[in-house]
């Protein structure tokens, strides 16, 4: 995901943006820009490719200033090139920005109606042309900010300077992540605890919808509605951010808020938003159209994110798939006559069933990809192709964050598959593209109902069994969803196509069992609202997780609802993820449990 600082002081700040700047590599960029005021002058540096070219533009042509914002860019709307790389910017204002503005082209086409020239493709430049166009009508920056950010689409994280005003930065933030470090006489503005570590002991995180008025002076927070938000601060010290939890109790809860930025991180590296076109990454092509068939294989919630990923390449690709969890797989001798293509799925890259199947299949000359977060891993070493999730460090021992990443990775490859063989026409990836560039939205809306899953978890903690039921894309989401409740709260748990309730698990139920299922109200819909009405009829308690049209159905009258926003069918798997997540997670704050490091397990299983 892109990096974002900001600094207003009385000092130079440009050697410190790049040091800032120089802290957030790991979040992975292809070019790099800062900005300044000098004596009131915008002036700016950018640069294509890692910081080192940015210094060197910076030795050549040094830049002054007391107040600076600077940018690490991962392409999303546009190639990395200079003149994509952060800050954009017009006469009125420069802008730095992380995240996907969904609505960028109808913005451009309003903006342009109205005279407004853009110089680059990026979604961003739009915000800075819009907060241009209100300053012009004669709105002060803050107000100008204030009514642009209403007109936003979708989840970002922004920081402005204004030509002209020495002593004026604002921030925002909904859905990326956004921090305010305090200094002596001097404020700062980053992506995250990281950033500021150099600067700050202090720093307060923004929450979603904030936006921040700093000057050397201080901090003025307000919260979307533009009434004074209080920020508690956080006192941390040095490397300590770097498995800093920030404002969270627990590294899982940290990670499953981060999905929303580091699923917009991980969609940027496969497609090209601002075309809305398919892009492998580099060195990493593949012609899906040679491809007969293809096994996946993988263990935990990778295994069931590959399962996911089965659905989405013969839905959208039409490449038939066979699946096995890894410990099986390299053991069951499977004939592979006729498959030539092996994928693998995996957080760290060193689960150990996982690579021995990737060498199972490269010894019977198949040609191996790996899904893989942990991009110096092993078995990312050692796969021919390797397609990386962009999820960051994932500390919590149940996978949450790099899951999603998965999935999204997974769709984002079938879409490609599919267009290469020539399954998908182009109005189909336009169509799939957009879908997918809402995900950081969606997922960003599912958490504000955390409040609302905990209180449904105060009741899972006192079960000791639980059923999870989904069909079709959602059936593996009910493995997925079990295994989280299991592995971190101890409370046994099974997830089951629905379909299979009368072949057996129906005799489980009573008014012990309660039934989570994941049910949108799709085109199998009906057939799961018979399975929920056999659960009533035999006591069972129900927690639906669905959409409007599904609540509204009444299918079960006393059944709690976990109610979320329509979306295309591509994108639930990927949203219907989180509320189970958090249904694991406050049931196991609930039981006290260790939820990052839950008994017997661990986050890397590196033996057999
Ligand atoms: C997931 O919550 C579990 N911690 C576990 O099942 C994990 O997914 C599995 O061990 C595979 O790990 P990997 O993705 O690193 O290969």
């Amino acid at each position: 995901m892109c990096g974002i600082i900001g600094i207003v002081s009385r000092k130079p700040v440009a050697n410190r943006l790049v040091d800032a700047l120089k802290r957030l590599e790991y979040r992975g960029y292809d070019s790099a820009g800062v900005a300044t005021l000098d004596d009131g002058a915008l002036s700016r540096r950018r640069a294509q490719g890692k910081l080192v070219a940015l210094e060197r533009l910076l030795a050549e042509k040094p830049l002054n200033g007391s107040i600076g914002i600077g940018h690490t860019r991962w392409a999303t709307h546009g190639a990395a090139t200079e003149e994509n790389a952060h800050p954009h910017a017009t006469h009125r204002v420069a802008v730095v920005h992380n995240g996907i503005i969904e609505n960028f082209r109808e913005l451009r086409a309003e903006l342009e109606a109205d005279g407004y020239r853009f110089e680059s493709q990026t979604d961003t430049e739009a915000v800075a042309q819009l907060v241009t166009r209100e300053i012009d009508r004669g709105a002060s920056p803050r107000e100008a900010v204030f009514r642009s950010l209403k007109r936003l689409d979708g989840a970002f994280a922004l920081a402005f300077l204004f030509p002209g005003e020495e002593n004026l930065l604002i921030g925002a933030r909904r859905g990326s992540p956004l921090a305010v470090g305090d200094g002596e006489g001097e404020m700062f503005l980053g992506s995250d605890g990281i950033a500021l570590s150099p600067f700050t002991e202090s720093v307060r995180y923004l929450e979603d919808g904030d936006w921040v008025i700093l000057s050397r002076e201080g901090a003025e927070i307000f919260d979307e509605n533009g009434a004074p938000a209080e920020r508690a601060a956080r006192r941390a010290v040095g490397r300590t951010f770097y498995v800093d939890k920030g404002n969270f109790r627990h590294f899982m809860q940290k990670e499953i808020y981060e999905q929303p930025d580091v699923i917009s991180h991980t969609l940027s590296s496969f497609f090209d938003m601002a075309n809305g076109r398919t892009r492998l990454p580099r060195g990493q092509e593949v012609d899906f159209s040679k491809i007969n068939r293809m096994v996946l294989s993988a263990c935990g919630t990778g295994y069931y994110a590959a399962l996911t990923g089965r659905y989405y390449l013969e839905r959208y690709a039409r490449i038939p798939c066979d699946i096995d969890v890894a410990s099986e797989f390299r053991y069951r001798e499977s004939p592979l006559s006729g498959v030539d293509f092996a994928l693998f799925v995996s957080q760290s890259g060193e689960t150990a069933d996982t690579l021995a199947s990737l060498r199972h299949a490269k010894a019977e000359g198949l040609t191996t990809a790996a899904v893989v977060n942990v991009d110096e891993s092993t078995i990312a070493r050692e796969a021919d192709i390797v397609w990386p999730t962009l999820a960051g460090p994932e500390i919590g021992v149940a996978s949450t964050k790099a899951f999603t990443c998965q999935l999204t990775a997974l769709a984002a490859l079938s879409v490609a598959a599919g267009v290469q063989r020539g399954v998908l026409s182009r109005d189909d990836e336009l169509t799939l593209a957009k879908a997918l560039s809402e995900a950081p939205r969606l997922t960003n809306a599912v958490l504000k109902l955390d409040s609302l899953i905990e209180r449904l978890a105060h009741d899972m903690a006192t079960k000791r069994h639980a059923l999870f039921l989904g069909r079709g894309f959602n059936y593996p989401l009910a493995l997925e969803g079990a295994l989280k409740l299991k592995e971190i709260s101890y409370i046994h748990a099974e997830g089951y196509a629905a379909g299979e309730l009368k072949h057996g698990p129906i005799a489980l139920i009573d008014d012990t069992m309660p039934v989570v299922v994941i049910a949108p109200y799709d085109r199998v819909f009906e057939k799961t609202a018979s399975n929920m009405q056999e659960v009533a009829a035999r006591g069972g308690r129900i927690i639906l997780v669905t959409d409007e049209r599904g609540a509204a159905s009444g299918v079960v009258k006393d059944a709690e609802l976990i109610v979320l926003p329509d979306m295309p069918e591509i994108l639930m798997p990927i949203v219907y993820a989180l509320p189970l997540q958090l249904l694991a997670y406050h049931t196991a704050v609930h039981m006290g449990t260790d939820v990052d490091q839950p008994r017997n397990l661990a986050k890397s299983v590196t033996v057999e």
